[in-house]
């Protein structure tokens, strides 16, 4: 089979990682790009040897290129449902970043349209990908630690911290993002939840905005910030496993810090982005006797976003790829944490 041929949507930051793993698959030729930047646009397109005529401002033309098998979208969020209802409606397959959308009410047409026309879709929950979290799932699953009672989540970064001063960027304008730190960090949780105990049932939360005000670099003029930049939420998961998640992008000294620790019957487990490739396993041997062992991640553990994404596009349903009813899943709970925390109040799903 020749190579997939994938046109990329939002040529910024994020765009590179994906860039970089496609070319690791050593299947895939990137044949066109879209962003409304044109400095990204010709700097992408330089790096890629994408031809003018496929350079394009507009990603509907994009999407509707016939030489384009599949779509890979890394826009600001308030893009993603349109890019994916565009794609729907080419029949187009795609990757798209998340998370899903902004807010729930935009989910929810694009769920029915899937279902008129499914096409094959991912959603960029990356950290399904990170092997000690998938070891991690497998372990709950066999049994290792007996019956999962509680765990705790926490994705913790430090860019935004008071020290760093970091400037007014669209992370933090609610028009672009639905929520803040919540919905960038935030969906990843919710997601790992989903991936390792099964659906929320109820939950609780409060989000709360850290740093009020950050200077616009373009106007010169301090904005009042309307985003959360901490989250906190608990939450009552299938078979009343109870969760509690943490989130900010305010924790000095954090760097990329995404981490669950796991509570059965019989053990604890922990892992961590900060050691992707192995996980703590903490058990009584004997009455009184903890036996801590770090376990070596095995390599079964060690599939890409990517390999996914191109087994989905050949036919494929591979195991926990994370599809577009994981999306919406994901933004009916990010829906109900604003709920909780607005009306100081239990949410039921
Ligand atoms: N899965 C992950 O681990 C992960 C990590 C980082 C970012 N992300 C997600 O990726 C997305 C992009 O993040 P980023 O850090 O790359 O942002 P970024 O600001 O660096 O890049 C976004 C790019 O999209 C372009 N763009 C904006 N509107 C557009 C439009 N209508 N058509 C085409 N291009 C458009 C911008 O000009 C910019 O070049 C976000 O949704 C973010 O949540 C996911």
């Amino acid at each position: 089979m020749g190579k997939f041929r994938i046109g990329l949507i939002g040529l910024g930051g994020m765009v590179q990682a994906h860039i970089r793993q496609a070319a690791e698959s050593g299947q895939v030729e990137f044949v066109a790009v879209s962003d409304v930047n044109a400095d990204a646009l010709a700097t992408v397109g330089d790096q890629l040897g994408i031809t003018a005529d496929k350079r394009y401002g507009d990603f509907v033309q994009l999407i509707e290129d016939p030489d384009v098998d599949a779509v890979v979208s890394v826009t600001p969020n308030d893009v993603h449902a349109d890019v994916v209802r565009a794609c729907l409606q080419a029949r187009k397959p795609f990757m798209a970043e998340k998370p899903f959308t902004r807010v729930f009410e935009e989910a929810i047409p694009l769920l029915e349209l899937y279902k008129q026309h499914p096409v094959p879709a991912m959603i960029g929950f990356s950290y399904r990908y990170t092997p000690a979290f998938r070891y991690a799932q497998e372990l709950v699953r066999e049994g290792k630690i007996g019956a999962v009672r509680s765990f705790s989540l926490q994705y913790l970064q430090g860019w935004g911290a008071a020290p760093y001063t970091h400037p007014y960027v669209w992370r933090f304008n609610k028009d672009i993002t639905g929520t803040g730190t919540l919905g960038d960090l935030g969906s990843h949780m919710i997601d790992m939840a989903r991936f390792l105990f099964g659906e929320f049932q109820e939950l609780s939360a409060q989000l709360h905005t850290i740093i009020p005000e950050r200077l616009d670099p373009v106007t010169g003029k301090m904005v009042k910030i309307e985003v959360d930049d901490f989250a906190s939420f608990q939450a009552r998961m299938t078979g009343d496993v109870m969760g509690i998640f943490q989130t900010t992008r305010n924790a000095v000294g954090s760097g990329n810090q995404h981490e669950v620790s796991i509570y059965g019957d019989n053990g604890t487990i922990h892992a961590s982005t900060l050691e992707p490739n192995q996980l703590v396993w903490i058990r009584e041997e004997d009455p009184g006797q903890l036996a801590r062992t770090t376990l070596e991640v095995p390599k079964r553990c060690e599939v890409s976003q990517w390999s996914d994404f191109l087994a989905m596009l050949e036919g494929c349903s591979p195991d926990g790829l994370p599809g577009l009813i994981d999306g919406y899943r994901n933004q009916e709970v990010l829906d109900a944490i604003v709920r909780a925390s607005y009306t100081k109040t239990v949410i039921r799903l």
